[in-house]
């Protein structure tokens, strides 16, 4: 690393059990030596802030980029992308235009989740960054998978080791039904992904709970009932405040979080508000 990115980045870490803002980057103008320091403190903390960053789509994509490839945005609930011409640059806003939503979610509360974990091979990472922000609501918290784990007891760590999780893919995290599904599916056919409940992360070794989203998920070989109480139990663990940091947006915010052991939620916000958010996710790789 040159002497100039070790000198000129400052890594801050939260009071908190993860995250830290950045400063001293211009993302318009990141060399390899400044985003090696990034990517070495993204995968220390977690979730990263860049404050006072004015980036278009382009030079979202392309600092994203640096991460890895870009997976497509999800699918929306009316089954086709925000920006068409963009597939890679998913767009979160409560903002209506001529009675269309602009983008997802809404204004409600997006529930706990890690991104897209419904699919077999699921970002590694998201990047979000507020472009309209209603300072002081829609918070975004983020919870901390690999303390979760280690901390939780060893009789449960043992329980759960090898059990496998089917991740919905039905729904989104603010509840809508996503275009081409049906409300009701056998709990073990239900469309979606099958992962292990705890994750090994690939680049630094180290284990996280892995939930997903609560909402239809289901432990296979377990009845229904089975199934929703050792999940009720390990998400009512797993999101407690000693394991949480949450965000509170300013214009121009950058963040960027590992979804391999990382969950996040937002707050619901006033709909009379604006709030507009682009995102990028970065491939990853299958759950081991
Ligand atoms: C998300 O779940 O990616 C959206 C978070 C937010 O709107 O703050």
């Amino acid at each position: 690393m040159s002497a100039t990115a070790e000198a000129t980045i400052e890594v801050i870490p939260f009071d908190a059990p993860l995250g830290a803002d950045i400063r001293g980057v211009d993302l318009q103008r990141l060399d390899d030596a400044s985003f090696a320091r990034i990517k070495e403190a993204w995968l220390n903390h977690k979730v990263l802030r860049l404050r006072g960053q004015a980036v278009d789509d382009d030079a979202l994509a392309d600092f994203s980029r640096r991460f890895g490839p870009l997976d497509k945005a999800p699918i929306t609930q009316h089954g086709s992308p925000f920006q068409p011409k963009r597939p890679e640059v998913t767009v979160i806003s409560n903002i209506i235009v001529d009675g269309r939503p602009i983008g997802g979610l809404g204004a409600g509360e997006a529930e706990w989740h890690t991104d897209m974990s419904y699919n077999e091979v699921p970002p590694d990472a998201s990047v979000l960054y507020g472009i309209e922000v209603p300072v002081g609501h829609g918070d975004t918290w983020f919870a901390d998978m690999e303390a979760a784990l280690a901390a939780l007891p060893e009789a449960m760590q043992a329980r759960i080791a090898n059990l496998r999780c089917k991740h919905d893919a039905t729904r989104n995290s603010a509840g809508f039904l996503r275009a081409g599904y049906k409300e009701e599916y056998d709990p073990e056919e239900r469309p979606g992904a099958l992962h292990p409940l705890i994750r090994t992360h690939p680049e630094t070794g180290r284990k996280s709970l892995f939930l997903g989203r609560r909402r239809n998920a289901h432990i296979m070989g377990m009845t229904p009932a089975e199934s929703d109480a050792l999940l009720d139990e390990l998400w009512a663990f797993a999101v407690r405040p000693e394991f949480v940091w949450t965000q509170k947006w300013q214009p121009q915010d950058v963040l960027i979080w590992d979804n391999r052991c990382v969950l996040h939620r937002r707050d619901p916000f006033d709909a009379s508000l604006r709030r507009l958010m682009h995102r990028t996710q970065i491939q990853g790789s299958r759950p081991f």
